[in-house]
């Protein structure tokens, strides 16, 4: 990665201001494009005036995205931006070079159409946000809709006008390490997030100042890898996959996301690269998204790859015959199309069609009358504290608290000493979480948030042993995070373990922070164990068994092992990884300046044995619920140790009074659910109340539940709120095996409402003739 460097910034920032401003006019002068606002025929208008006057080589220039970073570059970059051979870049966050590409490509290109530049702004991009999986937790889409507005902002002024965001796979499977990217195992709960992040990201509209374009990402599938390995291969049946994984996509697709990026790996064979049924058939014909569709890295290569295409050639020709638009980073179209076009193979017109959504956007973006980022501004947007702030707050909501016995929890801000053990609990990279950028803000460690939250206070901290991956990322080496240094010996280990040991006996209370680093989870981060890496597991035993006060803190991007920790280790607190404010987000929490409000995106395994897991499966013989078939295991079982939707407080809720507006409906009509939440603790607090439901028969069998309505309240002590659920043809359609299509069958359903997948206050209704 190109870093980010201020003082080049500063000095750029004067230097050029004056000449950004005089460009800016000319260019708009020059340019002489109706302004943002316009409609879909003015856009398209000027579409086709563009494409009317563009060599063939310029046309499949803006299906050309090649890397700005020192790996994988062409390394005549220049003189191809000004023969308007590349439509964008990806992989640089260098304000100076953007704008240089910037000025070239408007400025010395034919028909002075500018570049986009994109680069994965995950979850913050200066200041970290929690990541995705952490912000689902909150069950508040306002949460990722405000921090990657705030990230969209960081980026902007930094010359980053495309995001590869959101990621939205469903993922059931906490073996594959994308689970952190992604908003968990739920359509419903998935969807929200997904319409959130697209808000956030691109604001009401493609081409709001101080926004991104956005993709929603990978298309489509790519969390059910067999085994939960990173691009391993995918079957699902087209029930799951309408029901369930391309569920979040139409929610973005809906919410006007400008960019679409496909998966990696085969869907039921057919790699999702060169997937027509999924990039035309689905996503054009039936969503009729307006966007582009960008491959994954370097994926029309893969086609090769996966033994579906024979050549280069004939990877460009299926890639563009099933719907590729922009091809990221291989430079296959680039080199192929052209003979293609030759041979008869494919079309000028169907160049046409791939070319014209990337104009479009590049049109509705507003980057033909503002292509350039004012770097005079720069420096004060990736300084604003309010983005801080917000992350804090972010990470607040995010925290799961899993267990909390006797009261464990908050802690007394009278104690006297605390000792801070694990290897994570002083590392400002791994509190951040994957898809770092050089120049982000490191997180505040736990040690210092400690420190701020209890001046008076002697707090320690004890490594007890370092962690790392067995088997190196292939992305340590240019990624913030991948330990460089040489493993440390089972000696020195032990040695920190005694260490925090002996801290732990001289402190009144410690605080544990276990789980994973950040390169443990993310892209080509898959686990076959759930275990805590390393040498945790022992550290946890040895200080729970000095019998002092233990509070347990999770810094990791996935569900990790807790089974012996939820019977010995009185509190527990699932952090994720919080980001820039970890530290004091995470002292906040326990010492109840915030109240823990976040609820579980991913039902919470037992160990890895029990994946895929997910609460929203279907009734089978000999259901669980009956007592002589309570396991589908003979040695433990088979239920999570804490369900989907879960998640305490300091306080307590009671949720009741459920009622529906009616208990019969036709289909298409819609009835309203309400049901009352008391706080009936001492503190305030959140509450996520949920609603689920379960149609009795049909077509198809159900699921035993499924999430359709979720709402988090805010309650002081004593008081009451009414929650409101619509449920109606959106809520009650499937899409049935049986009939090949969407249903809304008329038949009798179960509702629950309560604060977790196992809710118990029931009632029914019913969908007549
Ligand atoms: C590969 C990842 O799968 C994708 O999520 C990311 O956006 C691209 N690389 C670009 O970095």
């Amino acid at each position: 990665m190109l870093a980010l460097h201020s003082r080049a910034i500063f000095k750029y920032v004067y230097a050029s201001a004056l000449f950004s401003v005089c460009i800016l006019l000319f260019v708009t002068a020059l340019v002489g494009q109706e302004s943002n606002s316009a409609n879909s025929a003015t856009v398209n208008h000027r579409v086709e005036e563009l494409l009317k006057n563009m060599t063939l080589e310029e046309k499949i220039g803006q299906l050309n995205q090649v890397s700005a970073a020192n790996f994988l570059n062409p390394p005549n970059r220049e003189e191809l931006i000004e023969k308007g051979e590349i439509g964008s870049f990806l992989w640089s966050v260098d304000p100076v070079q953007l704008d240089r590409y910037q000025h070239l490509a408007v400025e010395k290109s034919r028909l002075h159409i500018p570049l986009l530049f994109g680069y994965d702004v995950i979850h913050g991009f200066r200041t970290v946000f929690p990541v995705p999986i952490a912000m689902a937790a909150s069950w508040d889409p306002r949460v990722p809709e405000k921090a990657q507005s705030f990230a969209a902002r960081e980026a902007r002024a930094s010359g980053i006008n495309w995001t590869f965001g959101p990621m939205v796979d469903i993922a059931r499977d906490a073996r594959w390490g994308r689970i952190v990217e992604g908003a968990g195992e739920d359509p419903y709960l998935g969807a929200a997030m997904a319409r959130a992040q697209v808000r956030g990201f691109q604001g009401p509209q493609l081409g709001t100042a101080d926004h991104v374009l956005a993709t929603v990402k990978h298309f489509a599938g790519y969390g059910a890898a067999e085994g939960g390995r990173d691009y391993d291969s995918v079957y699902l049946p087209e029930t799951s996959l309408r029901n369930v994984y391309l569920q979040p996509f139409k929610a973005a697709v809906d919410a006007g996301v400008g960019s679409l990026m496909s998966a990696y790996m085969d869907l039921n064979d057919v790699p999702a690269g060169g997937n027509h049924w999924l990039l035309h058939d689905v996503l054009r014909e039936e969503w009729g998204f307006q966007g582009f569709v960008v491959t994954d890295a370097l994926t029309t290569n893969d086609l090769i790859i996966h033994g579906f295409a024979k050549n280069e050639s004939d990877a460009a020709y299926r890639a563009v015959s099933a719907g590729v638009n922009v091809d990221m980073a291989s430079r296959i179209l680039a080199g192929q199309l052209g003979s293609l076009i030759r041979n008869g193979k494919i079309t000028v017109a169907q160049i046409d069609d791939a070319v014209r959504p990337v104009l479009a956007v590049k049109i509705r973006m507003g980057l033909f009358e503002h292509p350039y980022t004012d770097l005079s501004k720069t420096s004060a947007v990736l300084s604003d504290p309010a983005a801080r702030e917000y992350s804090r707050i972010a990470a607040q909501r995010s925290m799961v608290l899993l267990r909390n016995e006797n009261h464990t929890l908050p802690l007394s801000k009278k104690v006297s000493s605390i000792a801070v053990i694990g290897p994570l609990a002083n590392d400002g990279t791994d509190l951040d979480g994957g898809w770092g950028v050089d120049g982000e803000t490191p997180a505040v460690t736990v040690e210092a948030g400690l420190r701020s939250k209890l001046p008076g206070a002697t707090i320690a901290f004890a490594r007890g042993g370092e962690i790392r991956r067995t088997i190196p990322s292939r992305f340590d080496d240019f990624l913030p995070g991948g330990k460089k240094t040489p493993p440390q010996s089972a000696e020195e280990i032990s040695k920190e373990i005694e260490e925090a040991v002996a801290l732990a006996k001289k402190s009144e209370v410690s605080v544990l922070v276990l789980g994973e680093t950040a390169n443990m989870s993310g892209e080509y981060a898959s686990r076959s164990t759930l275990e805590l890496p390393g040498r945790q597991q022992e550290l946890l035993e040895k200080i729970v068994a000095v019998g002092k006060p233990v509070a347990l803190v999770i810094v990791s991007g996935r569900p990790l092992n807790m089974s012996w920790a939820n019977a010995h280790v009185p509190a527990i607190l699932m952090a994720w990884q919080p980001g820039s404010e970890a530290g004091n987000a995470i002292a906040d929490i326990l010492f109840a300046d915030a109240n823990p409000g976040g609820k579980l995106p991913v039902s919470w395994p037992r160990g890895a044995g029990q994946e895929p897991l997910y609460y929203s499966h279907n009734v089978t013989q000999y259901p669980e619920s009956d007592p002589m078939y309570r396991s589908r295991y003979w040695e433990g079982p088979s239920t999570p140790l804490y369900p989907f939707g879960f998640g305490l407080s300091y306080t307590t809720f009671s949720i009741a009074d459920l009622r529906l507006s009616k208990t019969e409906l036709k289909a298409g009509d819609s009835l309203e659910a309400t049901a009352t939440v008391t706080n009936t603790g001492a503190s305030g607090g959140d509450e996520v109340v949920q609603l689920y439901i379960h149609q009795r028969a049909g077509s198809t069998s159900r699921p035993i539940r499924e999430l359709k309505g979720f709402e988090r309240v805010a309650l002081q002590p004593g008081e009451t709120k009414t929650v409101h659920f619509t449920l109606g043809k959106k809520e009650l359609t499937y899409w049935s095996e049986a009939h090949k299509s969407w249903v809304e069958e008329p038949e009798e359903f179960d509702v629950w409402v309560g604060n977790s997948s196992t809710a118990n206050l029931h009632t029914a209704f019913r969908v007549l003739e």
